[in-house]
């Protein structure tokens, strides 16, 4: 290591939390401080369960959320015992062969859905990959998606298209969308008589856009058509129940607003579309129907941690309370949304409506040079998505003073 990289990595470390600090989690604060004093009540939060240094300002839950200390100290001890052996016999510290049937529950209460049609994956990519590899599609059938989908949905499509030559349309999205109808209108008019997949995101990648999913899906089985849709945005970032939404296949990303650590996803399918679905990675058992979501879980061995892990998630998500997240990730959006507004440089395409967004806000700038912001972000650790459009994700643990300091700096960069 030369001198400058040994400095710079004291440096880093003296920025690191202490070692063992999501040993000792306090308890959260009491419910009646988020009505008396919120701004106090999320501070505590940020503070005691979040390992976030105070100098992090992190907007970017939308790629890749960070996991609270419950949730570090699930992994943590998971990873002890089982180096230990503590467990029962044969009660391997793995999945990827077992059913995982008490986590599967808590998880699909949660998710709001049956057990028995969730299957557990590592991500939102893998879920989408197995479903547009599995279904029985030819040449001519047409996969109709919107031009917002992230390139993890679009391209297990593509490889359809080069491998089997399906079609893969793309519709154009207005941004921002006049209201909820005109999208729902948007989608079911483009479906066309050799439409066989109708694919779009519950909320959309870079625009944060909500979708009005049952509508759509609803519309989309009159005519015949399967629904996939991509939810790896949706559960923890608005309150939603899978059962609710009126699809065929569910692929959602638990590690982006549901505090799970990274590499954890979910699979969902209705039972007589599971059936249809062939899997990809597969292992003994890889026909038995009878498995329903379970069938898609038989990957070959992983890392169960990562799963104690995320159910300790949703067990500080539903500690918290599930309104109340909603209430908080959303009034900061609109506090950015706002910001963004009251700025001529900026065209937002995050729509006023409170029903089209949720934790996301997205807007094009004119005369901001990204080349100028991003360093002047980096100076002041603002971790934001850097991408042709700028996108703010508010999560519990953003503070209001994150949201001004990145006005603040978007207003320096474009003086400078
Ligand atoms: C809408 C959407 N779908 C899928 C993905 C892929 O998620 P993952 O990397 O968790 O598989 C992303 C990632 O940002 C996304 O925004």
């Amino acid at each position: 290591m030369n001198r400058r990289h040994a400095i710079q990595g004291l440096a880093a470390a003296a920025w690191l939390p202490p070692a063992g600090a999501a040993t000792n989690v306090a308890p959260l604060p009491d419910p009646s401080l988020s009505t008396r004093d919120p701004e106090r009540y999320w501070d505590r939060i940020r503070k005691d369960q979040f390992l976030l240094p105070k100098w992090r300002v992190f907007l970017n839950n939308g790629s890749l959320g960070v996991a609270p200390k419950p949730v570090v100290q699930a992994v943590t001890e998971y990873l002890e015992k089982s180096a230990a052996l503590l467990m029962e016999e044969y009660d391997y510290p793995r999945w990827g062969y077992e059913k995982l049937d008490e986590h599967r529950t808590e998880l699909a209460a949660y998710l709001g859905c049956s057990k028995n049609q969730l299957a557990i994956t590592h991500n939102a990519t893998e879920a989408i990959s197995v479903i547009a590899a599995g279904l029985d599609l030819k040449a001519g059938d047409e996969v109709l998606m919107t031009d917002q989908e992230h390139g993890s949905g679009k391209a297990g499509w593509h490889v359809r298209r080069a491998r089997h030559g399906i079609t893969v349309r793309e519709l154009q999205i207005p941004l921002p969308p006049r209201d909820p109808a005109q999208l729902a209108d948007l989608l079911i008019a483009a479906i066309s008589p050799r439409t066989r997949v109708l694919f779009f995101s519950a909320i959309t990648t870079t625009t944060g856009l909500v979708f009005p999913v049952r509508q759509i899906c609803d519309a989309a089985r009159a005519k015949g058509v399967i629904t996939v849709v991509d939810g790896a945005h949706l559960n923890g970032q608005v309150e939603a129940r899978i059962d609710d939404l009126g699809c065929d296949y569910y692929a959602g990303s638990p590690h982006k607003w549901m505090f799970a650590p990274a590499g954890c996803g979910i699979l969902w399918g209705r039972e007589e579309m599971l059936d249809r679905l062939w899997p990809s990675i597969v292992t003994g058992g890889w026909d038995d129907k009878a498995d329903q979501g379970a069938r898609f879980m038989r990957l070959g061995t992983n890392n169960r941690a990562m799963i104690e892990g995320m159910i300790a998630g949703v067990r500080f998500a539903k500690a918290i309370g599930v309104e109340r997240i909603y209430s908080r990730i959303h009034a900061l959006a609109r506090m950015a949304r706002e910001k963004a507004q009251a700025l001529p440089y900026l065209q937002l395409l995050t729509p006023g409506n409170d029903t089209m967004y949720g934790g996301l806000v997205a807007f094009h700038m004119q005369g901001v040079d990204l080349n100028r912001l991003m360093p002047l972000c980096q100076k002041r650790r603002i971790w934001i998505l850097r991408n042709q459009r700028l996108r703010l994700s508010t999560h519990i643990h953003t503070r209001p003073s994150d949201i001004d300091l990145f006005f603040e700096t978007l207003e320096l960069a474009r003086r400078a």
